[in-house]
């Protein structure tokens, strides 16, 4: 098969379509012809050589994809060949076959084309685990996401929407901001020319955000426990603003706040499995419903990896990218 390889960290140039050897699937396994994938964040981490992947993993990027069951391996049940799927992966999406644990398996959603649904895996299975099983956020709470109008972001507005949550959310420009209102958002900060703390609390009568989900890290650390109302919830999932900040522990303390920080995927298999059950139970009905569907900026050839990488670093896009096979 073919596959997008890495023979040298480096730029998105450093993105090779090589011949490589088809994987096989093994216990509790089943084998996807991959229809499309869709780019991560982490994958430009990746190619650079700053995130390897898990022990076990494949070597080639690609956290999700969808395509049809080609095979499956031994002990697998509720699955068979020509199932039309997507799935979250550990890597090798970027490829025409990935081998994946059958608990990280999705059906392709009533009403999403099947390329489409390679759009949903990732983002539905981090906004699900974060924003609901770990910061709990209920109906009538207020969310705010950073970067609405991001893969994650625009997953996380209509979910958060779809729940009766009020939510509020940052950009970089009006463009983005729109997109975001069109999806439901309430409250919108461009955080280029306004403050996030004071936009929150003075859109929430000073109360302000009851859960955060954010992709900024160190940067806005200090801003989001300011930004958090009493019993707030800080949701960490992204760094692009650095590793280490100073946390003002007074200031959580007098608002019984929690600041929490995951990665999805150096989770081990029995979790994830539960977050994709969890997302099929709760997430997939709401799509089928029309509620959620998935935001795709555009759909790139696999073999083009290197032009959808330079979309993400220009931060041209809204949703997500695909990267899709003939
Ligand atoms: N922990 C996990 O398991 C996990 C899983 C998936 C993703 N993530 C993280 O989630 C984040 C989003 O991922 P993605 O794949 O959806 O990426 P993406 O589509 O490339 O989005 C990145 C976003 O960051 C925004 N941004 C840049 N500077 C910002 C700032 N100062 N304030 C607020 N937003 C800013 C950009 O918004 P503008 O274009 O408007 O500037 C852009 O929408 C990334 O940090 C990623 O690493 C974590």
């Amino acid at each position: 098969m073919r596959a997008i390889t890495i023979p040298e960290p480096g730029g998105p140039e450093a993105l090779v379509w090589d011949e490589v050897p088809d994987p096989v699937p093994g216990e509790g396994e089943v084998l996807v012809e991959v229809v499309a994938s869709a780019v991560n964040r982490a994958d430009l981490l990746q190619r650079q050589g700053f995130y390897d992947p898990p022990p076990g993993a494949s070597p080639y990027p690609g956290l999700e994809c969808s395509g049809r069951i080609a095979a499956v391996g031994p002990g697998v049940a509720g699955w068979t060949a020509g199932d039309e799927v997507c799935a979250l992966l550990s890597g090798g999406g970027y490829a025409e076959k990935v081998v994946v644990a059958a608990g990280q398996l999705l059906p392709v959603p009533e009403g999403v084309a099947i390329d489409r649904a390679a759009a949903l895996p990732e983002v539905a299975c981090t906004v699900w685990s974060n924003v609901f099983m770990i910061a709990h956020l209920r109906p009538g709470e207020t969310l705010l996401v950073h970067g609405g109008a991001s893969g994650i972001g625009t997953m996380a507005i209509q979910l958060a929407k779809a729940v009766g949550a009020k939510v509020a959310v940052t950009a970089g420009s009006k463009e983005k901001l729109d997109f975001c209102a069109g999806l439901g958002a309430d409250i919108l900060v461009n955080y280029r020319e306004q403050d996030f703390v004071e936009e929150i609390r003075a859109a929430t009568d000073g109360a302000g955000a009851d859960v955060i989900l954010d992709n900024m890290g160190a940067k806005y650390l200090d801003r989001n426990v300011r930004a958090l109302a009493v019993n707030g919830r800080l949701a960490i999932i992204g760094m692009q603003g650095g590793v280490k900040g100073e946390l003002n522990i007074g200031a959580l303390l007098g608002k019984r706040a929690a600041v929490t920080a995951a990665s999805l995927r150096a989770r081990p298999a029995g979790e994830k499995a539960e977050i994709v059950a969890a997302v099929r139970e709760h997430v997939w009905p709401l799509i089928a419903a029309g509620h959620v569907r998935p935001v795709v900026d555009r759909e790139i050839p696999m073999r083009e990896a290197a032009a959808a990488h330079r979309v993400l670093e220009e931060s041209g896009h809204i949703g997500k990218v695909l990267l899709t096979l003939p």
